[in-house]
């Protein structure tokens, strides 16, 4: 029994369900860019565990950087500000780009990033993101390649975090916090 005051968590995704998920991803990506490379950019953080296992399961050459934004603060709920806090390495000019993404929420983040990707002038420009929540939308941003659409709910694990926790959780949980 769970302590009075304490964070639950409750499982959403499994672990088993995950892997093959990014494996059917992964296979799809593969089909569409045969016979090409692929240049991944993740975004920290969230992202580094859902690109990890994404890439060893591409069939194609590829090669990975990673960007770091913050929108969030140490809770919950968004700002709305974006700022990019780690830039590319190497210039995309002509790679077929694939921007991985933890989860699509109100899309703000992902709206400033395909801006600011855009920008580099990539050959094609692609979003795989692990998770959706369609009903949070203030921006008409969408994902090519989407794990798995979900609820209204505070998400943590397998890269999500919640205050910087969380992340290494193998299934992806629902958090519920104490009323304050
Ligand atoms: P957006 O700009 O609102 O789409 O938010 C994108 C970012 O917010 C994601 O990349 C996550 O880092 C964070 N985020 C949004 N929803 C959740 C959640 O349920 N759990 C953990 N992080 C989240």
């Amino acid at each position: 029994m769970p302590a009075r005051g304490q964070a639950k968590l409750k499982p959403l995704i499994r672990r088993a369900a995950i892997q093959k998920r990014v494996r059917e991803v992964a296979k799809a990506i593969t089909k569409d860019f045969k016979g090409e490379r692929v240049h991944l950019i993740g975004v920290l953080k969230g992202a580094c565990i859902f690109l990890s296992d994404l890439v060893r399961e591409i069939n194609l050459e590829t090669s990975i950087d990673f960007i770091a934004v913050s929108s969030y603060g140490k809770g919950k709920d968004s700002t709305g500000q974006v700022r990019v806090l780690k830039d590319l390495d190497s210039s995309i000019d002509g790679l077929n780009v694939i921007l991985v993404e933890d989860i699509l929420d109100t899309g703000l983040t992902l709206n400033y990033l395909l801006r600011v990707i855009h920008q580099r002038k990539p050959k094609i420009l692609r979003v795989a993101a692990l998770l959706d929540k369609p009903s949070r939308r203030l921006r008409d941003v969408k994902a090519d390649y989407i794990g798995f659409t979900i609820p209204n709910e505070f998400v943590v694990g397998y890269g999500l975090d919640y205050g910087e926790r969380y992340r290494n959780l193998k299934d992806v949980c629902i958090l519920s916090l104490p009323p304050e």
